[in-house]
């Protein structure tokens, strides 16, 4: 493959095998001036359908569409020269029949150039996966908090606290982790059971409030750097403060600005001699 193939970039059999070592470094990017910006620091770029909430101000993920994620993920994968990068299959792309979700994935897979999907689910979802992964779509689960079930779920919150939520995530996490996914999303799940279902799986869990006991770690990087602020999960560590910063610079622009002392003169065209 040339220079600019895919093959420069860490494949999904490669995230797999990072199962016993290092920890996998994941964030979300959406476009591609912030894929330029992280793709040194990770191992997997997700284009989350969180854009929904953080860059379209949508109140939940089920209003994104697949055009939208294929826009966004042609845009992350022109910033993108080493990390895996997974596109989200939206709500509605892939739950109705597996014929459909291959037809969907393969849609990412070939108007993005993206390395896999992602799709969220446990049990019921592992005939979906055995079918786009024998069919060459690699998957990536999503099993836990699950953001697309907010309506049947009755809102977004930690998962983990019953016997009954014990005993499902141990059911879909095993399902999941021989379905032929190369690896599962496991979020806002207690730490006992995240890390007893991180020993018990062939392969590796990414957490997102999902405890350290995780094989890799995801963060929305609109959160962790201080970008979207409507709402911050517990789980979410701020490394840095933009919003704030944003604000400051946008204060100086408007405040030059008023006063004529911006543009100065550097920032202007003289007629040359
Ligand atoms: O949509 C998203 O950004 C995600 C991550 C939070 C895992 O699914």
């Amino acid at each position: 493959m040339s220079a600019a193939g895919s093959f420069q970039r860490l494949s999904p059999t490669q995230i797999r095998a990072m199962k016993s070592g290092t920890p996998i470094v994941c964030l979300t990017a959406y476009t591609t001036p912030m894929a330029r910006l992280l793709d040194e620091y990770c191992d997997l770029l997700l284009v989350g359908d969180s854009l929904g909430m953080v860059l379209y101000g949508l109140e939940s993920t089920i209003a994104v569409t697949l055009d939208m994620m294929i826009a966004h993920g042609k845009a992350v994968m022109r910033g993108v020269a080493k990390s895996c990068v997974v596109v989200d299959m939206p709500f509605g792309s892939y739950q109705e029949s597996k014929e459909s979700a291959y037809r969907n994935a393969v849609r990412i897979l070939q108007e993005t150039g993206c390395d896999a999907v992602k799709l969220e689910g446990g049990e019921e979802m592992v005939e979906t996966i055995a079918f786009l992964t024998a069919r060459g779509i690699p998957v990536l689960g999503h099993i836990g908090l699950m953001p697309q079930q907010v309506h049947t779920a009755g809102g977004y919150r930690s998962v983990g606290h019953s016997d009954g939520e014990v005993a499902k995530i141990r059911r879909d996490a095993e399902a999941i982790g021989n379905s032929g996914a190369f690896a599962v999303v496991i979020e806002g799940t207690v730490e006992a059971l995240a890390r007893e279902v991180t020993m018990s799986i062939p392969v590796p869990t990414i957490g997102i409030g999902a405890s350290v006991a995780c094989n890799g770690q995801i963060l929305v990087s609109d959160d962790m750097l201080g970008l979207f602020n409507d709402f911050t999960p517990r789980f979410v560590k701020r490394y840095d403060e933009l919003g704030k910063r944003i604000g400051v610079a946008a204060g100086a622009y408007a405040q030059e600005v008023r006063s004529r002392t911006f543009p100065a003169d550097e920032h202007t065209f003289k007629r040359r001699a």
